[in-house]
């Protein structure tokens, strides 16, 4: 890691998905202290920052990125003082933290949207969002069913995401200096950066003209089709450089971070120029097959557009919004990612799968620049892929009709010990969303310490990707295999069918499987070598 205030450029940064991460009360769902209590074993693990998904006051319609209240901490989390504790501890033991932040939409159970409600049509208080005498247009919700609902007065309002979440109105300025103060407020906490939400989403092309083709999660946009009123519309920018202008006022190094499903990664480029964003996500990494051509295209695009304008480029394979890559890369290369999995769909192979996986995050940890991992990946869990349906949250379970399983089967709760009550992830023996009978095995204590466990593959990946710089080096493809050097370490994994050698005098650092007995590396497998 740098130690100056570009720490971000090189950092794996651990998404901590709070309903699920640790339960310190027993009520079943994780909490701030849960979390603050075991974050010296995220420390362990390697890792340089954590991001938190929402732990806002929200009546959770989805998941908390329906935000009641963007200056507080939903009693089930916790407390403010929750809040500062675990930003203490973090920065004690030496992780910077970040936060989500949801500017696309609030709740419909936000203070502002009551009054706007209460306040009737043509009030100042409904020019804070998006209100209609009819529906503007036929757009659709990323869940599912329309983007527009009717209130009891008669008046129809926008919602890209649930019923529950209506679209803030991003050209009334009442709404800008509302979120220049939300940032300042977290900023004064000690927070040493933002996730931010839909980031590509707020500004609406005026005039809301007609769109019928459907956005789906992470769905990135057609780069060859007319550009969607809704997503991308070159007004965000200046919003990101306002928030830029308030972020370089303090010390440290503060971040934002787009969550932004934008396509070509020259437009993604756009968010992170010099006076905007620091990073992206590049969800085009995480959708890339496992076929080599694919993922050196993907790799080598990623590189060049974010290197055009000085940003560093981000890696990621799993978050709380897609079927976990142990279980993704069971099936066929190539196969699209689908909205969720449940007991009747086709199952993954979860050896190939975590094999694959194995090897997917060795390859990504291996590149320059800054990775996110998402809490579990470093046990090797799989999806829940059986969860019965009674459990499901998601609001696009519903909305879509039951078309969708939905996104519940990556937000399980963690395995922390195998023998005790919900595997540790708290005291009481159940949790929100059930466990699957057979994560004793993914258990932290079955893994640490244990030669060859996914667990302490992580952890010495991170420390040799510390030890040898590889987030601030460069990719140099090497003839022949799919393998690239990266300072003094080769990266090579083999997609073939037939086992592959290391070249002539390279020295083994790391392995994501074991080599075969004639020293070679085998298929699925990629490998870290001294050159
Ligand atoms: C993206 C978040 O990652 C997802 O979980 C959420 O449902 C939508 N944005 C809406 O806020």
């Amino acid at each position: 890691m740098l130690h100056t205030d570009a720490w971000w450029r090189d950092a794996v940064i651990y998404q901590v998905y709070p309903r699920s991460f640790a339960d310190s009360d027993g009520d079943g769902m994780g909490d701030l202290p849960g979390i603050t209590g075991r974050l010296h074993h995220l420390k362990e693990l390697g890792i340089d920052a954590v991001w938190l998904s929402p732990f806002y006051p929200s009546p959770q319609h989805d998941a908390g990125y329906d935000v009641a209240d963007y200056r507080g901490v939903d009693p089930r989390f916790g407390e403010l003082g929750d809040a500062d504790k675990l930003i203490a501890e973090a920065h004690g033991l030496g992780l910077k933290v970040i936060v989500d932040l949801v500017p696309n939409h609030t709740s419909n159970e936000h203070e502002w949207f009551r009054a706007a409600l209460a306040a009737g049509p043509g009030s100042p208080e409904r020019e804070r969002y998006i209100f209609r005498d009819a529906p503007a247009n036929s757009w659709t919700s990323v869940f599912g069913g329309s983007a527009w609902e009717q209130t009891p007065d008669g008046q129809w309002y926008l919602h890209l995401f649930d019923v529950s979440q209506p679209d803030l109105n991003w050209d009334n300025p009442e709404v800008r200096a509302e979120f220049l103060d939300i940032l300042r407020f977290w900023l004064d906490r000690g927070v040493d950066g933002f996730r931010v939400d839909v980031a590509h989403g707020m500004v609406k092309e005026a005039g809301l003209k007609d769109w019928t083709t459907t956005s789906t999660i992470l769905g990135g946009l057609d780069p060859a089709g007319p550009p969607p009123p809704m997503w991308d519309q070159e007004g965000v920018h200046e919003i990101y450089q306002s928030w830029r202008r308030v972020l370089d006022e303090y010390e440290g190094g503060r971040i934002l971070v787009a969550e932004a499903w934008v396509a070509p990664a020259d437009r993604l480029a756009r968010y992170v120029r010099p006076d905007e964003m620091h990073q992206a996500f590049n969800f085009p990494y995480l959708d890339a097959p496992w076929k080599p051509a694919e993922l050196r295209a993907v790799i080598d695009e990623s590189l060049r557009a974010n290197d055009a304008v000085g940003a560093t480029t981000t890696w990621v394979l799993s978050n709380h919004d897609v079927v976990r890559h142990a279980s993704r890369l069971g099936f066929p290369a190539g196969t699209p990612r689908m909205p969720g999995i449940g007991a009747g769909d086709p199952q993954p192979d979860a050896a190939l799968g975590l094999r694959r996986a194995r090897a997917a995050t060795l390859l990504m940890l291996g590149l320059p620049g800054s990775a996110y991992l998402y809490q579990g990946e470093e046990l090797g869990l799989p999806e829940h892929t059986t969860m019965p349906d009674e459990f499901r949250e998601d609001p696009a379970w519903e909305r879509s009709g039951h078309a969708e399983r939905g996104r519940d089967g990556c937000r399980v709760p963690l395995p922390w010990e195998a023998d005790a009550p919900s595997y540790g992830f708290g005291p009481a023996d159940a949790s929100w969303l059930p466990q699957p009978a057979t994560w004793a095995e993914y258990a932290l204590d079955r893994q640490q310490g244990i030669p060859g466990s996914t667990w302490e593959l992580y952890h010495s990946a991170l420390g040799l990707r510390r030890e040898h710089h590889l987030g601030s080096g460069s990719v140099t493809w090497q003839d022949g295999e799919f393998a690239f050097r990266n300072g003094d370490v080769l990266v090579l994994t083999n997609f073939g069918a037939e086992p592959v050698e290391l070249p002539a005098g390279a020295r083994l650092l790391l392995s994501s499987e074991p080599l075969d007995d004639d020293g070679r590396v085998p298929t699925d497998v990629t490998v870290w070598a001294l050159v």
